[in-house]
């Protein structure tokens, strides 16, 4: 294919022989056009944009319409595709009734696994992943609704009504009234805090080929509907180390707090790097960038933008992160590894001063990756050279034997 990929398909075909190789360290598993990582040199481009210009220029929606059509919308394509969205924020109102089966004290993303898994059961004219006209609808109805589910969950958690969708208001700023208003007190829009969860949303928008969207890709390669391919998403960027990192992240600071604050560090960094203990410097590392996480340094700013509009520049919380920060950048084992503080470590800073409460901070993830998922969704579909995913294995189990009657066992 280049001159630093080999096409293993054709060696196959030739030789019988396939390759060992687990976590996908140095197996491309498709042609994408949607996604451009450079991890050496920090670099993010959705469709060819630096994510550093569509993070200033551009709010969400646009983002979306960048990864699902492929170029930026003009104003009138924008205003169109705003208007479709939002027209499909609400959920039917059966939803609820699945969502009050839980626990009050479930974890949101065991919830919104269910949720958006259960909207195929309710938009039968959106199933069918082979037919484009449901493959579009499925994309605007999973987008338009994600904010609405997310907002459901948490308001389930904390015993309030749920709050309707304005289709008025932007994007983020009809998520956040979902989540903050209450029937008895109307949200107060924030700018500073509507543009930061908007700039949330656009940076987690698309990551290429990561676990979750990977997962999104194998689960819709048998022709399973769009709902249940993004729940499988869900699923997986629950895990720690993918989407769960920011909320993992948040406790982590909190543990450190709790146990002695920033004169602990030195202690924490010492069980660190001790490979016996487990212990992981959480927001810290990524698979493909190994110079800096792009999204990180804008996040960063995002952070400080947000603790001073908030008057928090001096929260405990954010003084032990930067503290962490800076020994971590200079300590030789984390630059040895290249190890640098990814988008999530920032994140959560954002999202708890925010008011977003911790377990909620992967379901938001969840809510601005699902554009991601569809577009993969959709570029896998229509790629004639797509085929059911079916990784091989190298067995290393027992060899073939005889069953013995259960007395001689
Ligand atoms: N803290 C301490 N050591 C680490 C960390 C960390 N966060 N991350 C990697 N290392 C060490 C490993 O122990 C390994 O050390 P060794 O060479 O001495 O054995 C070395 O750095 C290389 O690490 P790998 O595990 O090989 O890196 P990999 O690419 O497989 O893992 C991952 C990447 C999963 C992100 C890892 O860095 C990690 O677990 N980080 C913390 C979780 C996190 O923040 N995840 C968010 C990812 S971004 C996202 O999903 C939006």
């Amino acid at each position: 294919i280049g001159p630093d990929v080999i096409d293993i398909r054709k060696l196959y075909a030739q030789t019988g022989k396939f390759t060992y190789d687990p976590g996908f360290l140095s197996t491309a598993s498709c042609n994408s056009t949607i996604t451009y990582i450079d991890g050496d040199k920090g670099e993010l481009l959705y469709r060819g944009y630096p994510i550093e210009q569509l993070a200033v220029n551009c709010d969400y929606l646009e983002t979306c319409y960048l990864l699902l059509y492929g170029e930026l919308p003009n104003e009138a394509e924008k205003a169109k595709f705003n208007e479709t969205v939002m027209h499909h924020t609400m959920v039917n109102e059966q939803m609820q009734f699945f969502l009050r089966g839980f626990r009050r004290d479930a974890h949101p993303m065991a919830v919104m696994t269910g949720l958006v898994s259960a909207l195929s059961a309710f938009y039968h004219d959106s199933t069918d992943v082979h037919n484009p006209e449901h493959r579009e609808i499925s994309a605007i109805r999973l987008i338009a609704k994600m904010p609405t589910l997310v907002a459901m969950a948490y308001k389930y958690t904390i015993g309030q009504p749920f709050i309707y969708p304005q289709n008025d208001l932007s994007y983020a700023g009809n998520f956040m009234r979902m989540m903050f208003a209450t029937p008895c007190e109307p949200y107060k829009p924030n700018e500073v805090l509507v543009r930061a969860m908007d700039r949330i949303f656009t940076l987690h928008a698309d990551h290429e080929q990561n676990a979750s969207t990977s997962t999104v890709r194998l689960c819709g390669s048998s022709g399973t509907n769009p709902f249940a391919a993004i729940a499988a998403g869900v699923a997986c960027l629950w895990g720690p180390a993918h989407g769960g990192a920011n909320e993992a992240c948040l406790n982590m600071l909190n543990d450190i707090q709790a146990n002695g604050g920033v004169g602990k560090i030195g202690e924490f960094i010492k069980q660190v790097k001790d490979k016996n203990s487990g212990v992981k410097l959480m927001g810290f590392g990524h698979r493909v960038y190994k110079n800096y996480d792009p999204r990180a340094k804008l996040m960063r700013e995002t952070c400080y933008e947000v603790l001073n509009e908030l008057g928090l520049q001096n929260d405990p919380l954010f003084e032990l992160a930067m503290k962490l920060e800076k020994i971590a950048l200079e300590d030789e084992y984390f630059v040895a590894r290249k190890l640098y503080p990814n988008v999530d470590f920032y994140s959560g800073i954002v999202q708890r001063a925010i008011g977003i409460p911790v377990p909620l901070f992967t379901a938001i993830f969840a809510l601005a990756r699902t554009v991601g998922w569809i577009a993969q969704l959709n570029e896998m579909i229509g790629d004639p050279e797509y085929k059911i995913g079916r990784p091989r294995q190298l067995f290393v189990g027992a060899p073939a034997r005889n069953v013995k009657p259960i007395g001689e066992r």
